[in-house]
């Protein structure tokens, strides 16, 4: 069959990765792509977010599915344009979307079928939105409620942060995403992240996994979309999952239906665990990046069949078949990131890194430029490897970024910490 994946990330280049070596994939076609992604797959200059012209794209080109990557053509309808044109396609529609693309629908579900989470307040002027933060005092989370590409949450220690936040957002920092803002209840414990199928009613767990958010080592420092990160999450037990299923995942795909806008494709959980019960932070509706890259590698060719299953209804009849292995990503990063850097320094020695079922560099925000591979974003490279247990896949995956020559990035040397 053809394929289509929309997108240009590491998350991308790992679903390709991952989707070409079964045997079903006859033509990959990546939009755009990147630069690694153009040695294994054909890149296409679309416009993903364009319902339309991704529909036509994919009549032209034959393609019998499409796989949308990021978060943005989701909250744009891409798919429910698919299915008007009758192209089979992994994604939610953009009504389940809004799961990612509104804080305060998923907390309205949350509270519709009884999910533990954060308890929580929506406001759409400043006044009553500092009363309340006085009133409940830090810490305390303020949250603008639409997309803001992983920049709109406050986590604030103290009150005058919070207050700061809200002038913030509703000042326009965010844009539309910040007409509405959220403030939450400041919840303790570790953070894993869970990720399972869903085809509208089944649902079928495919992992789980930690990322290290802050740029700096021992999490410190700013934000960044992500760090590093690996696979299985050990705080994430098979008890705290089953319960994770019965209390949050599956009540949340239950309701969806129920409210007639089910959800297919990937739901991506992030919890936040303590004595050994998980409360919901947030939900996505796409593969974390760089959470995917290690779910990918542990996967392997068996993604394009349960991708397939999802996007068809027949979860109830399929199965992951696990390894018993790790898997852990390091990315590499411009400096400067996340603030400001420089796109275009050359990046050498990626021919002298094994590829194989073991390790892999998958390409976040490159490009060729004259035959060499150059920097064209913050997060470039993903250092991704396999091993028997964490600290063998750790180490095969640091040994692979000695070999890389980048004057121009840096990246962190402690993915995995936690765990080991
Ligand atoms: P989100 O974009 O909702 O994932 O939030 C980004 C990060 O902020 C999360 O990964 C958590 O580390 C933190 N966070 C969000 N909400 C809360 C909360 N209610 N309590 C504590 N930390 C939170
Ligand atoms: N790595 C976090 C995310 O994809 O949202």
């Amino acid at each position: 069959m053809n394929i289509l994946i929309l997108g240009g990330g590491g998350r991308e280049h790992a679903l390709a990765w991952a989707i070409q070596q079964n045997p079903k994939c006859d033509r990959l076609i990546v939009a755009p792509g990147n630069a690694g992604i153009a040695q294994m797959a054909e890149c296409a200059a679309l416009n993903i977010e364009d319902g339309g012209a991704v529909a036509t794209f994919a009549e032209e080109n034959a393609i019998s599915f499409v796989v949308i990557g990021p978060e943005a053509p989701l909250a744009a309808g891409v798919a429910d344009r698919l299915e008007a044109a009758g192209i089979p396609c992994f994604g939610p529609s953009q009504a389940a979307a809004a799961l990612e693309a509104s804080k305060s629908f998923t907390k309205e579900v949350c509270d519709a079928c009884g999910a533990p989470t954060a308890a929580w307040a929506r406001f759409t002027e400043a006044g009553p939105a500092k009363e309340y933060i006085r009133a409940r005092g830090a810490p305390i989370v303020v949250k603008a409620d639409g997309l803001a590409a992983g920049k709109g949450v406050i986590v604030a220690m103290d009150e005058t942060t919070a207050l700061a936040a809200i002038d913030d957002m509703f000042g326009g920092e965010f844009g539309a995403a910040g007409a509405e803002v959220v403030i939450e209840e400041f919840m303790e414990g570790e953070e894993a992240s869970f990720f399972v199928l869903c085809d509208g009613e089944n649902v079928l767990p495919v992992g789980t996994a930690q990322d290290h958010k802050r740029v700096g080592e021992g999490d410190t420092g700013p934000n960044t979309g992500g760090m590093g990160a690996y696979s299985p999450a050990p705080v994430l037990t098979d008890a705290i999952a089953e319960k994770a299923m019965a209390e949050i995942i599956r009540p949340t795909v239950a309701e969806m239906a129920r409210r007639g806008t089910p959800y297919k494709g990937v739901l991506y959980a992030g919890f936040m665990i303590k004595d050994g019960q998980p409360r919901l932070v947030e939900y996505n509706v796409r593969f974390g990046d760089p959470e995917c890259q290690v779910l990918m590698m542990r996967l392997g060719a068996q993604v394009l069949d349960l991708l397939l299953a999802c996007a068809e209804g027949r979860l109830d009849s399929a199965q992951v078949n696990w390894a018993d292995d790790h898997a852990i990503t390091v990315v590499m990063a411009a400096k400067g990131y996340p603030g400001s850097y420089e796109k275009g320094s050359v990046i050498g020695g990626l021919g002298d890194v094994p590829e194989n079922s073991m390790s892999m560099v998958f390409h976040a925000g490159t490009k060729e430029v004259d035959g060499k591979i150059t920097a064209n974003g913050g997060r470039v490279l993903n250092v991704t490897a396999r091993g028997a247990t964490l600290r063998e896949a750790r180490d095969r995956a640091y040994a692979m970024v000695e070999r890389i020559d980048w004057p121009g990035g840096f990246y962190r040397r402690d993915i995995g910490w936690r765990a080991l």
